[in-house]
């Protein structure tokens, strides 16, 4: 009898695999929220740029095998690229604005990519729901979006960022960083904070972004954006009046990390 027929609860946890913590607090959040766990792990060349680094994607399945059953995950879905994507595959999801801006403006075509296979997964699957990290803030509202806009019947869960010892958020691409640019790329989150800081001690916005502009550069970093939006829309946020999110890009070397941090007023 399958899940479903038995009346079981199912929750899923879509990734790319090479496993961390933040990956397994997503599949820990599944167990307690439903009596079933599925777990994906596809990397979706759909939303890589052409000049990303799908080839080189971490791969590591049976060290990911092992995480996911060691952490009580029932199910591992891992279908190949020509099982998500057979011949003649046309249809892309066009997730509107929201996927120009930010990530969208310096990765162009990567939230269609990720909502085209998102909607794809949600449909095979038919999770009760479904379960995203607020690593990826722009990602879980643009999937927060297609869920609504399409009727997909799963209820769309956010996570808190898991973050290292040294506060840096975990991401499989950390992989890439040597010794030295992960000690590096700790000032990133620490940028963050005091950025996040002052613009709650009620200084000026626009001086607040400055410095932390500033920060980044000094601490090695190239700067592709230091924003605080609006945490519902992320529409530039003026004020402090509604929930606000401090959201962050920046490149090491080759090595490209996103960041973010709610801002209360
Ligand atoms: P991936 O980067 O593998 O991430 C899978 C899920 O884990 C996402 O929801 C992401 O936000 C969450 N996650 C990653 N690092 C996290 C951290 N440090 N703390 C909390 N959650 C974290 O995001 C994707 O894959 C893909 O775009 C996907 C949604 C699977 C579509 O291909």
């Amino acid at each position: 009898m399958s899940w479903r027929e038995a009346g079981e609860t199912v929750a899923f946890v879509p990734t790319m695999g090479a496993l961390h913590k933040g990956h397994l607090a997503l599949v820990e959040g599944a167990r307690q929220l439903a009596a079933r766990t599925l777990v994906s792990i596809f990397v979706n060349p759909m939303q890589f740029g052409p000049n990303e680094d799908l080839a080189k994607y971490p791969r590591p399945l049976p060290e990911d095998q092992k995480l996911l059953a060691d952490a009580g995950c029932d199910l591992l879905y891992a279908p190949s690229a020509a099982e998500i994507y057979p011949e003649g595959f046309v249809t892309k999801i066009d997730p509107g604005p929201l996927a120009t801006i930010l990530e969208g403006a310096f990765r162009p075509g990567h939230f269609a990519g990720v909502a085209t296979v998102v909607a794809k997964l949600l449909l095979q699957a038919m999770p009760d729901i479904a379960l995203f990290g607020e690593k990826d803030y722009q990602q879980l509202l643009i999937i927060r979006r297609i869920v609504r806009d399409l009727n997909i019947p799963s209820h769309i869960i956010a996570a808190p960022i898991v973050r290292d010892d040294d506060q840096l958020a975990l991401s499989s691409r950390n992989a890439y960083l040597s010794l030295e640019q992960h000690k590096q790329a700790a000032a990133l989150p620490k940028i963050l904070v005091e950025t996040a800081d002052q613009l709650t001690a009620g200084g000026s916005i626009e001086m607040a972004l400055k410095e932390g502009r500033e920060k980044l550069a000094a601490a090695g970093f190239k700067l592709d954006y230091l924003e605080l939006r609006d945490a519902g829309t992320l529409a530039p946020a003026h004020n402090l009046t509604l929930p606000a999110r401090l959201l962050a890009a920046v490149r090491i070397g080759p090595v490209r990390l996103i960041d973010n941090m709610a801002v209360i007023g």
